[in-house]
């Protein structure tokens, strides 16, 4: 795609012709014309529409003079205001689906390459109002590549070969600032397509709640969940769901509505009191930070935590909370799960395998260390 691009950009700019019936092509000499991106793109962020991967498919292909079986005389496709439609929009449009609001907490991801899983991100994205971003592959995947019948083509190569990492033509900067992602993607032969792997190993999601969910013939999610749970850390992984091509807007909304997404995570605080002072922690985003808060709902609890190594407290919970342990290097006023029934404070560094529960936010390290003094303390936990 870059490629494509690229050459599109060097040779010859298309200019949109206005026509009483609709619009036409001509090619332009004037192919190397600047404009300032920045300030072209905050006038777009500013407008209302949001384009979508259909918005930038239908552009691609308009470009690329391929039939397109729409009426685009309203299409709002003049992204650098210069009164043609070129490569130059159809690379602000790709930028700013990309950029990521820095407000919303929630992204659409997915691969889609005949539209049916694009369909479903599409409704998930308007009923959630999440941010979106589409995995493309950098070399496109033709109508030969997905040729499953026949044993040789690239789609059934790589899926039988676990190892393979098809490259990404559009790699999102980062994804720190979303809590929860949706992951979609069509079920090749029994199991996600290999470049959602390339996806997933691209990325940190050992604090993100991650929720597949798939289009198929007629083959279940399962084997796909287990493979993305096998294949990186995830801090709070959600059960998915297999839709059919035709599943409808409501289908959706359906499944939405029966998922344990809340806003408890950046509400409730976790208050920890030791020798006199109150420590108010964010809890993080796992299933153990939940079911302590839920804990904590019914009743403080107090227990003791011992020193050790120099650079944490530890102590046994009363219950057992649940593991998706991670290795990590801790930061100083970070609190872990330990063998899925300790819970630790950190004052120094340490990496080892823990499940995160929380971050202390009103103290300094310094201040926490003399806090804790160098012996055993007694904490306890409440909600806040
Ligand atoms: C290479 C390939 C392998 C497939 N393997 C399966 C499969 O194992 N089970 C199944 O139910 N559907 C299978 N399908 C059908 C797709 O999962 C289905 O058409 C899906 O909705 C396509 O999603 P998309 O339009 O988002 O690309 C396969 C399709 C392709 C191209």
């Amino acid at each position: 795609m870059m490629k494509m691009l690229g050459s599109l950009i060097a040779s010859a700019a298309l200019i949109l012709a206005p026509t009483g019936c609709g619009l036409s092509l001509k090619s332009s000499s004037s192919s190397k014309k600047a404009f300032p991106v920045t300030q072209v793109s905050a006038a777009v962020k500013g407008s209302d529409y949001q384009y979508t991967a259909q918005d930038v498919r239908i552009l691609r292909d308009y470009l690329l003079n391929i039939p397109v079986d729409l009426d685009l005389r309203d299409k709002p496709y003049d992204l650098n205001g210069d009164k043609k439609w070129n490569a130059f929009d159809l690379t602000l449009m790709k930028h700013i689906m990309m950029e990521p609001e820095p407000d919303n907490d929630t992204l659409v991801i997915y691969f889609s390459r005949t539209g049916n899983t694009e369909k479903i991100a599409e409704y998930l994205i308007e009923l959630t109002a999440a941010d979106s971003y589409v995995i493309e592959a950098l070399v496109p995947y033709t109508d030969d590549d997905i040729k499953y019948q026949d044993d040789n083509c690239r789609a059934n190569k790589e899926q039988n070969d676990k190892t393979v990492r098809p490259g990404i033509a559009n790699p999102i900067k980062s994804i720190d600032s979303y809590d929860t992602i949706f992951l979609g993607y069509p079920i090749w032969w029994g199991q996600e397509p290999r470049i959602i792997d390339t996806f997933l190993e691209s990325y940190d999601f050992s604090d993100k709640t991650v929720i597949p969910f798939c289009t198929s013939g007629s083959s279940g999610i399962a084997a796909s969940e287990k493979n993305i749970a096998d294949l990186v850390p995830i801090g709070n992984p959600l059960k998915g769901r297999r839709f059919p091509a035709s599943a409808t807007k409501d289908d959706i909304k359906e499944w939405v509505d029966t998922l344990p997404l809340n806003n408890e995570k950046s509400e409730a605080k976790l208050l920890i009191s030791v020798n006199g002072q109150e420590l108010t922690a964010s809890f993080a985003d796992s299933t153990a930070a939940k079911e302590l808060a839920e804990k904590l709902k019914a009743e403080p609890v107090t227990i003791a935590l011992n020193e050790y190594g120099g650079f944490e407290k530890v102590g046994k919970l009363p219950w057992s909370l649940t593991r998706t342990d991670v290795n990590i290097e801790t930061e100083p006023c970070d609190i872990m799960l330990y063998q899925g029934n300790q819970m630790t404070i950190f004052y120094n560094s340490h990496s080892w395998s823990y499940t995160k529960l929380g971050h202390i936010e009103n103290t300094t390290q310094e201040a926490l260390k003399a806090l804790f003094g160098e012996g055993n303390i007694t904490v306890t936990l409440s909600l806040k």
